[in-house]
């Protein structure tokens, strides 16, 4: 078994246009970013669509948590309680990794998947890990280490970020993903900052630095549009950037 036969998970940080993104190339699980229980309990806005999906929540105390899991269960596939942060304001509130030090405010088997999102530094690993931090090529195609067998799956944030094609062995942005990602914003009505930060991100590393500085310069979708068809060809003809 190597990292390449595990679970395929992107690491919470993205929402829902993003996640649609990397789901089309192999992902197998998406988090959501994390969501402060008690403000997702005020205003149970988000309803996400999309699936598998785990929902991250901030909590300090367990029964908000256990509220908000139940809210969420229709439409999402687990939960998982965000004890890594270590921001100073998530640990000033008595969330994040501050909660390690309350092991009384676990969720008691909810009916779906349950998980901890936490910094571990040792090898203490008698239960389902995944793995996660600096995987960002499909190169990291290391053995198993023998201390890893619990391993079920690898999660990758900013390896995503710069190639969300990563899970299925691109080592970099092919043009095909980032026409999808055009179709998808155009398709969801993703706001434009989001959309063009996205695609900075993803043309960082197959694109020249003029190239770039034009990119970031562009104001609006239907510029940045117009920008991809004249510098990286027709959409319908799909050529690819580097297939690696
Ligand atoms: C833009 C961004 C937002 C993030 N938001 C969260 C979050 O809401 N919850 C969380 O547990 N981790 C968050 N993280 C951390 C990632 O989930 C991940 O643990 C971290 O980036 C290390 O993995 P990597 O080396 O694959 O990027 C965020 C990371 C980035 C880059």
């Amino acid at each position: 078994k190597n990292i390449w036969e595990v679970l395929k998970i992107c690491a919470p940080m993205v929402r829902l246009a993003f996640r649609s993104l990397v789901r089309k190339f192999d992902c197998d699980i998406c988090f959501t970013p994390m969501i402060v229980a008690p403000d997702f309990m005020c205003s149970v806005k988000a309803r996400d669509t999309d699936h598998p999906l785990i929902v991250q929540f901030a909590a300090s105390d367990a029964q908000t948590l256990a509220d908000a899991a139940c809210v969420v269960s229709p439409f999402s596939d687990g939960v998982d309680l965000n004890c890594g942060c270590p921001q100073r304001w998530a640990m000033s509130e008595g969330y994040g990794a501050c909660l390690l030090n309350k092991p009384e405010n676990q969720v008691d088997n909810p009916n779906y998947t349950a998980s901890i999102k936490i910094r571990i530094h040792k090898d203490l690993l008698s239960v389902p890990v995944i793995a996660n931090r600096d995987i960002k090529t499909h190169r990291d195609t290391l053995p198993l280490p023998p201390h890893m067998s619990c391993l079920v799956g690898v999660m990758a944030g900013r390896g995503l970020l710069s190639n969300p094609a990563m899970f299925t062995g691109y080592n970099e942005t092919p043009l095909e993903c980032v026409w999808d990602w055009v179709d998808l914003t155009t398709n969801q009505g993703t706001p434009f900052t989001c959309f063009h930060q996205h695609l900075i991100y993803m043309l960082e590393r197959v694109s020249s630095q003029p190239e770039r500085k034009v990119i970031n310069s562009l104001q609006s979708s239907a510029a940045v549009i117009d920008y991809l068809h004249n510098t990286y060809g027709s959409k319908d003809r799909r050529p690819i950037i580097n297939t690696g």
